[in-house]
């Protein structure tokens, strides 16, 4: 398991960025992609966006928490995730929702 992954930004011009696996997705893309941050903490619904994982590795289970909240959005899919409770566990293929 390499410790750089990529993270691409499918149907956007947005760079793929490589960083170290690890590394909170709030720290690493706020500012630099295409998808928005508001709070950081999982609160406000600003950073809601479908994630893919590419290869090995796994993210994390969503909480009720995060469960309810992207319901309460409106999307029940385990792939609709909230970026900033998430790390750059592994390749990852972020849209916007
Ligand atoms: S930035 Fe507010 S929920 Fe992620």
């Amino acid at each position: 398991m390499t410790a750089t992954v990529r993270i691409s930004f499918p149907g956007t011009n947005a760079a793929t960025l490589e960083t170290t696996r690890g590394r909170p997705l709030a720290t690493l893309l706020d500012g630099r992609g295409p998808i928005d941050f508001g709070c950081h903490v999982g609160v406000c619904g600003t950073c809601l966006a479908r994630v893919k994982l590419i290869g090995a590795g796994s993210l994390t289970a969503k909480s009720e928490h995060e469960k309810a909240l992207t319901a309460f959005y409106g999307f029940e899919e385990d792939n609709v995730r909230l970026l900033c409770l998430l790390e750059a566990v592994g390749d990852l293929e972020i849209q916007a929702v």
